[in-house]
């Protein structure tokens, strides 16, 4: 089973990953981890990854609707 988490001002947080691949369907090499963070803010300089270039002005907060 797979996660994804919508992380405060950052990235998108996969857990249970097992693959991640290009337009073209070559893969990643993820080096055995199941855990990646995937950038959303576009200013990656390892794109499709965060590298953490998100924390000087991405600012974004995704908050599911609470269920009744
Ligand atoms: S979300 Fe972290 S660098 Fe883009």
């Amino acid at each position: 089973m797979s996660k994804i988490t919508c992380m405060a001002n950052g990235p998108f947080l996969v857990d249970g990953v097992s693959e991640v691949v290009d337009a073209s369907g070559r893969s990643f090499d993820l080096q055995g981890k199941t855990r990646v963070a995937l950038c959303r803010c576009a200013t990656s300089r390892n794109k499709p990854f965060c590298d953490g270039s998100h924390k000087a002005s991405f600012r974004v907060d995704d908050v599911a609707p609470r269920k009744a």
